[in-house]
């Protein structure tokens, strides 16, 4: 199974994949998470996309293509892959559907995370991940259990993105909605995108996600 998690900066797509990836054992293609690796690594993609990013705009579509078929080739044929914060805009869907193609793969569902986008810039504001395993916590909305250790690996270093602050968060935004949210109705015309309510709690957004999936997914 192949989907696609879309929604605006801070909808959740990296929460409710990592939900995905452990009850399920489906892969998460974060090409955010992939070009932040680069970054860190200071390969030749990193050096290109750093500045890029830290503006909040958005990356070459070559660039990011390259990525995902790339990490595509590393998986085996059976794994479930989760599309996270990629395609992101027409150049980059229709780049999918041939990776896709080339690799005997069919996207089966596109699941649009629907939020108020008022609430956006505090999620994104508020959010931290663990240093060593990343999983994600915010400062309201999900602490760890034990302050200071993480609920999954017990470590006890955590950072905040670069460009989780207000003016970047702004921009990332109108990214959204110049370039990636007119790439729905592409999907919307193949009968594969479900809309979920992004607002509720994490729990009945993974539950609703569960459901379109249900007859697809490992338990
Ligand atoms: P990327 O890393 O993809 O960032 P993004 O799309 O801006 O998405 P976020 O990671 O900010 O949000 P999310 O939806 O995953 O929310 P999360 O689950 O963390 O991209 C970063 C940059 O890389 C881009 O700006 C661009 O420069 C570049 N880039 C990446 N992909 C690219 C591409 N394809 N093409 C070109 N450039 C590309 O949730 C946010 C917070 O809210 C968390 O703290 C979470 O705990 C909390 N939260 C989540 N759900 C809920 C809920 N239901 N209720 C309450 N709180 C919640």
């Amino acid at each position: 199974m192949n989907i696609i998690l879309l929604g605006p900066p801070g909808a959740g797509k990296g929460t409710q994949a990592q939900r995905l990836v452990e009850r399920h054992g489906m892969r998460q293609l974060s090409t955010g998470d992939m070009l932040r690796a680069a970054v860190k690594a200071g390969t030749p993609v990193g050096l290109q996309a750093k500045a890029v990013m830290e503006r909040g705009e958005l990356v070459s579509d070559a660039i990011v293509s390259a990525l995902i078929g790339e990490e595509l080739d590393t998986m085996g044929p059976a794994a479930g892959a989760i599309f996270d914060g990629y395609p992101r805009t027409a150049a980059q869907a229709e780049a999918l559907d041939g990776i896709l193609a080339a690799r005997g793969r069919k996207l089966g569902h596109v699941i649009e995370l629907d939020v108020d986008e008022d609430a956006l810039v505090a999620r994104i504001t508020g959010r931290f991940t663990c240093a060593t395993c990343g999983k994600g916590y915010h400062d309201s909305f999900e602490q760890p259990r034990a302050p200071g250790v993480c609920d999954k690996c017990g470590g006890t270093e955590f950072k905040r993105r670069p460009d989780d602050n207000e003016e970047t968060v702004r921009t990332r935004l109108a990214e959204y909605r110049a370039k990636t949210a007119p790439i729905l109705p592409i999907y919307e015309a193949r009968g594969i995108v479900t809309r979920v309510n992004g607002m509720a709690e994490m729990d009945h957004v993974t539950a609703a996600i569960e459901r379109i999936l249900a007859k697809e997914l490992i338990p």
